[in-house]
């Protein structure tokens, strides 16, 4: 029977303060977007959570619509918490998101406060919790009023479904009206979650400066380029990966030929340091204070393994980092969405 470690007696892992908050995030964190569904195998995605734990992941992020399908990775998650982790919730710090298409008709997609209030006790539901430690707005659609949308955080939180809120990829002038309405309300932005990886800039563009002056963290998604900036793809597209399989969301197009040439040449940098490619890839985002956390996918133990050690070199020497810009130089730095 798996009994779980207490995370008070893991060293190798570091937290860090959420920005300006009491709240310590693991600076290595597990997404379940993939291989948490009920297409995936159950007993993996329970190595993974307990392995995770034990090693001092605290924190594990959901959204209502991951799978597949949609809804499987939050049921999935509750019946692991619920086998393994009882009298555990205290430890952990979980959260999920609305704001993506979830259901069919008018209201299961979107920034609307109907979906959203509709989806945090559905999510709720299905995790058997009853609150989330962060729930964020999935998305800015561009229409909803961005009031409606926070304010619907703001009741979460009084109502005790959520303790904290968050946003995910608002762009910066969003995000800013988004901030001034949440913080007025005594309800601060705890954390801003956005795709950061070597592969994709965008937010070195305002987001993150932002969110540092709004004294809210940034929790980093697709570190690893859905596993482009693995040593996983160096030698053709392996049929287990997510680019071979039907429902991943990296595509085999993406894969191309340029960027494999660029991966090879950051995987010499890695091996020269003595890492992988993805530790490195980790630590490059790691290195930014204002970096709270990154959020990592994983298939296996055996990458959650390699990317834990991550914590065990988390320095760069500046010719190291010269060698690196001078690499992604050559890459359109906009892909893989
Ligand atoms: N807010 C948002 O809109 C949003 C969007 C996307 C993601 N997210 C969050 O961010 C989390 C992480 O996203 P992601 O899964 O795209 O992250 P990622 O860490 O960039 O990619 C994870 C994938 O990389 C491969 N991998 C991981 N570690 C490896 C290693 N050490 N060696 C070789 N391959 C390795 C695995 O792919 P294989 O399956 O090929 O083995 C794994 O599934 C999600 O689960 C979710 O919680 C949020």
């Amino acid at each position: 029977m798996y009994i779980p470690s207490s995370t008070r007696y893991c060293e190798q892992m570091t937290y860090k303060y959420c920005g300006k908050s009491g709240l310590m995030l693991p600076r290595i964190s597990l997404g379940l977007w993939h291989n948490f569904g009920d297409v995936d195998n159950f007993d993996v995605a329970t190595d993974m959570i307990e392995y995770a734990f034990d090693n001092g992941i605290t924190h594990f992020d959901l959204a209502n619509n991951y799978g597949p399908s949609p809804g499987s990775a939050e049921r999935n998650f509750g019946k692991i918490l619920k086998n393994n982790f009882a009298g555990y919730r205290d430890e952990m710090i979980i959260s999920s998101k609305a704001g993506h298409l979830m259901w069919e008709g008018p209201y299961g997609d979107g920034s609307s406060r109907k979906n959203l209030m509709a989806s945090i006790e559905q999510s709720l539901s299905r995790t058997g919790l009853e609150y989330f430690d962060i729930f964020y707005s999935h998305r800015y659609d561009g229409i909803t009023p961005i009031e409606e949308t926070m304010q619907a955080l703001i009741d979460m939180v009084h109502q005790g479904k959520a303790l904290y809120v968050g946003l995910s990829k608002y762009p910066p002038q969003e995000a800013k009206k988004a901030y001034d309405i949440l913080a007025a309300a005594g309800v601060k932005c705890l954390i801003h979650q956005d795709r950061y990886s070597m592969f994709s800039r965008e937010v070195e563009r305002g987001t993150l400066q932002l969110a540092d002056v709004y004294g809210c963290g940034f929790i980093a998604f697709s570190p690893l380029a859905q596993g482009l900036l693995t040593d996983k793809y160096l030698n053709g597209i392996p049929e287990d990966s997510r680019a071979a399989r039907s429902t991943g969301f990296l595509q085999r197009e993406q894969v191309t030929e340029d960027k494999v040439a660029v991966i090879r040449q950051l995987n010499q940098i890695a091996q020269q340091r003595g890492q992988s490619l993805a530790q490195m890839a980790l630590v490059w985002i790691l290195k930014n204070e204002r970096v709270t956390s990154v959020i990592v996918g994983s298939s296996s133990v055996r990458q959650l393994d390699d990317n834990l050690k991550t914590l065990q070199n988390l320095d760069f020497a500046n010719e190291e980092l010269s060698a690196i810009e001078q690499i992604l130089s050559s890459v359109n730095t906009q892909l893989p969405k």
